[in-house]
């Protein structure tokens, strides 16, 4: 199975999540869905000192957002806030460094920024692919430490700010590679069988989209979707798919072209048209599964996901909670 998926996949990806793709796509794009003005609007973008979520940030400064960039390192955070100050000429950039990795500063960062900030729009983009299984110093698995407990935790923990304004969202960038995973709630940290870390990633992106679903049935108020960029040409790429990225350089799609429907996610009012929780590419919603691949999960597994995550982040939160 895992070969049939891989190869309709790839095929699929050859067709629609290159640069080819994108401007096929582009094509029936409607200028006017992006032509909005954001001011007095906050947006929080993780990871978005390089890739796609610094174009992402530079396109929402750009109509006049309010951008909290977290990002984990202060040079690159600070390089990245000159940048999109100096692109945009909006002042309204701050950095917020955090380490998604790290449940408990997760937790503490957002309890201390709702008092602070408010937030209309929060964007879930920081990811790492770790080809090796390494742990955090909390034990965790690190791919999934960042890409969904973290994710997890930030959500919910500005889920109550984002519940008080108008127009809320939550983007969360999720990838393609999801459709060739079926959720997997017996293993989150990849603790049986051989390691590989293409596959623990995509099963990170699958739960991401899973937790949207959820989300978006638990919280009427705010608006979720998650997305696949297409295959852009970020750092991202080039460090932790070499031979990938080796192959397909020439295809690649831009930042700006990956960042495109996260961004028309965030801003533009023709996305909010669309249900919540659904899974989008190219402004568009798309299938959460490739044909007769068999990835479908139960709702009693969808739901025992964030179970789970809530049982796990217990430990972190309720102590920061308490303090
Ligand atoms: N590019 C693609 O083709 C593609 C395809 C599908 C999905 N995506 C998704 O797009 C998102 C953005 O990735 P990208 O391709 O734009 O790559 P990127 O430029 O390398 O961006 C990844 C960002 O996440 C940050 N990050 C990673 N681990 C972190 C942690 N523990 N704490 C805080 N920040 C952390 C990175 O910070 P550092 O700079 O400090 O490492 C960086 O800012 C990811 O979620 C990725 O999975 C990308």
């Amino acid at each position: 199975m895992s070969v049939y998926r891989n190869t309709v996949w790839f095929v699929k990806g050859l067709r629609e999540y290159t640069k080819g793709g994108y401007e096929a796509a582009a094509k029936h794009f409607a200028a006017e869905d992006l032509q909005v003005d954001v001011t007095g609007r906050s947006y929080m973008i993780t990871g978005a000192n390089s890739g796609i979520g610094k174009a992402t940030a530079l396109a929402i400064a750009k109509k006049g957002g309010t951008i909290h960039l977290v990002c984990r390192n202060k040079h690159r955070a600070e390089e990245a806030q000159k940048e999109i100050i100096a692109g945009s000429g909006n002042q309204s950039v701050s950095v917020h460094l955090l380490d998604m990795s790290n449940p408990k500063e997760v937790w503490e960062f957002a309890e201390k920024f709702k008092t602070e900030n408010r937030l209309h729009v929060l964007v879930n983009n920081a990811g790492c692919m770790v080809n090796n299984r390494e742990l955090t110093e909390d034990g965790i698995e690190k791919n999934f430490a960042t890409n969904v407990l973290g994710t997890y935790i930030l959500t919910k923990a500005l889920l109550p700010a984002l519940e008080k304004e108008e127009d809320a969202r939550v983007v969360t960038v999720s990838s393609g590679g999801m459709l060739v995973q079926k959720l997997n709630v017996g293993d989150l940290q990849f603790e049986k069988g051989t390691f590989d870390g293409t596959m623990a990633y995509a099963q990170n992106k699958r739960q991401q989209v899973t937790l949207t679903e959820q989300w978006a049935k638990s919280y009427p108020k705010v608006h979720f979707s998650a997305m696949h960029p297409g295959w852009a040409d970020t750092p991202a790429v080039r460090l932790s798919m070499p031979d990938f990225y080796e192959k397909m350089k020439n295809r690649l799609r831009t930042e700006e072209q990956g960042a495109d429907t996260v961004v028309w996610l965030a801003v533009s009012p023709a996305a909010t048209k669309h249900a919540s929780g659904l899974f989008f590419q190219d402004r568009k919603p798309v299938s959460t599964h490739l044909p007769l691949a068999s990835t479908q999960s139960s709702a009693a597994d969808d739901e025992k996901l964030l179970q789970l995550l809530q049982d796990m982040s217990q430990k972190w939160t309720t102590d920061s909670c308490k303090g």
